[in-house]
C-alpha cells in the first residue's frame, strides 16, 4: 500500500469453534467486534486451526465451525460489510505461522500461561498447543491490524504478537504494523457461576456455572438463581473479597452498557440482582437466539458468505505475506 494513502484503523480478532458460545465470549470480545464494524475496517476468523490444538472429533468440529459462523452473523456480525472467514480457508496463515515460530523463542513460548494451564490438564500435549501463539501472532499480523478486541485472557497473547511483529520489523526492515488490544470497561472476565474464582468456558467442564447463547430463559434462570455469592449479604464489587457477587454485576453492567459500580449502587438484596441480571442477559440473548435460528435453516447461504470471506481475507493476506516473505530472504517463485 502507499505510505502517504491514509487508511481506515483495522480491528482483527479470532474465536476458537470448540464448544458451545457461551456468554463470556458475548461479553468480553463479540460485543466489542460488533461495535467496532461500524467505524472500523473489521476482519474476523474462526480459528480452526487453532481449535486442533486440543484433540477434536471431525464431525463435531465441521458442525461447530458451521454453527459458530452462523451464531456470529446473528450476533451482528456483517459478513457482506467486514470479513468474515475460516483459518484453514486462507492458506497464508499456516504460511506465516512457520515464519513466526521461528522468530519467536522457546522461552517465550514456555511462559505461555494458557499452555501451562491446558497442558496441565490434558493428557495428550500436542505441538501445536505449545506453539499455539505463533499461529496467532501470524493470525493477527496478516491483515495489518491496529486494534484486537479480546477478552482479560488473551492479554498475554496479544503482548508476544507485538514482540514478535517488533523483532521481525528491527531484523528484516518494517514489515507488520505492531497491534494492541482493546479489552472492555466491563465484561472482560466473566467467571463461572459455581467456582467464581475461574473463568467461566466450555459447558462440560461445568454445566451449571456456564451460560450458552443457545441456552433457554427458564434455564438462564435456574443457573443465576443458583449462582454462588456469600453470606455477608452486602451488594458491592469487590472482584478479591466477593467474586460471585461482583461476577452477577459484572454480567449485569456488561448487558446493559453500565460500569459494575453504577449497578451495585441501584441494589440491597442478592435476590433483587440476580433476577434483574437473569432478565438481562435473556433480553440481550432473545434476538440472537431468533436469529441464528433463521440462518440455522440455509447452510448453503453461510458457506457462500465464508467463501466470500476467504476470497477477501486472501487479498489482503498474501501481500502481507509476500513481504515477510521477501524481507526474510525466501527466494521469490
Ligand atoms: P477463545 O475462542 O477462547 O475466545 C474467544 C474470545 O472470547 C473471550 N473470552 C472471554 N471473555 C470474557 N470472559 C470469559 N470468561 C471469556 N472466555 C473467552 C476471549 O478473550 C476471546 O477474545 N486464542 C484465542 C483465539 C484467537 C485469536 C486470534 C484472538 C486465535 N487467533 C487472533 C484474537 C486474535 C482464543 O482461544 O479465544
Amino acid at each position: 500500500m502507499c505510505p502517504n494513502l491514509k487508511r481506515m484503523a483495522r480491528v482483527f480478532s479470532g474465536i476458537q469453534p470448540s464448544g458451545e458460545l457461551h456468554l463470556g465470549n458475548l461479553l468480553g470480545a463479540l460485543v466489542n467486534w460488533v461495535d467496532h464494524q461500524k467505524s472500523h475496517d473489521a476482519v474476523y476468523c474462526i480459528v480452526d486451526l487453532h481449535a486442533l490444538t486440543l484433540p477434536k472429533n471431525p464431525e463435531e468440529l465441521r458442525k461447530n465451525s458451521l454453527e459458530l459462523a452462523q451464531l456470529l452473523i446473528a450476533v451482528g456480525i456483517n459478513p457482506e460489510e467486514s470479513i468474515l472467514f475460516m483459518q484453514s480457508h486462507v492458506p497464508e496463515h499456516s504460511q506465516l505461522a512457520w515464519l513466526m515460530e521461528c522468530t519467536v523463542s522457546f522461552g517465550e513460548l514456555n511462559r505461555m500461561t494458557a499452555f501451562k494451564d491446558k497442558s496441565g490438564r490434558n493428557e495428550f500435549i500436542s505441538g501445536g498447543l505449545f506453539t499455539y501463539p505463533a499461529l496467532q501472532a501470524a493470525d493477527i499480523l496478516l491483515y495489518d491490524t491496529d486494534l484486537v478486541p479480546v477478552g482479560d485472557d488473551q492479554r498475554q497473547h496479544i503482548e508476544i504478537t507485538r514482540d514478535i511483529a517488533e523483532r521481525f520489523n528491527s531484523r528484516f526492515g518494517d514489515t507488520f504494523v505492531v497491534p494492541k488490544h482493546v479489552i472492555p470497561p466491563a465484561g472482560a472476565r466473566i467467571m463461572d457461576l459455581q467456582h467464581p474464582e475461574r473463568k467461566m468456558s466450555k459447558s462440560e467442564l461445568s454445566p451449571a456455572g456456564t451460560i450458552n447463547v443457545l441456552e433457554t430463559p427458564e434455564s438462564i434462570t435456574k443457573k443465576i438463581k443458583r449462582a454462588v455469592t456469600d453470606s455477608d449479604g452486602d451488594v458491592r464489587f469487590d472482584v478479591e473479597e466477593k467474586p460471585g457477587v461482583s461476577n452477577l454485576l459484572s454480567i449485569l453492567a456488561a448487558a446493559t452498557s453500565s460500569t459494575p459500580e453504577k449497578v451495585a449502587s441501584s441494589y440491597s438484596r442478592y435476590g433483587d440482582l440476580k433476577s434483574d441480571t437473569a432478565d438481562a442477559v435473556i433480553a440481550l440473548l432473545r434476538p440472537i437466539q431468533e436469529k441464528f435460528r433463521e440462518l440455522e435453516s440455509d447452510p448453503a447461504e453461510t458457506s457462500r458468505l465464508l467463501t466470500l470471506g476467504s476470497s477477501k481475507a486472501r487479498e489482503i493476506s498474501s501481500a502481507t505475506l509476500g513481504r515477510a516473505m521477501q524481507n526474510i530472504g525466501l527466494l521469490e517463485t
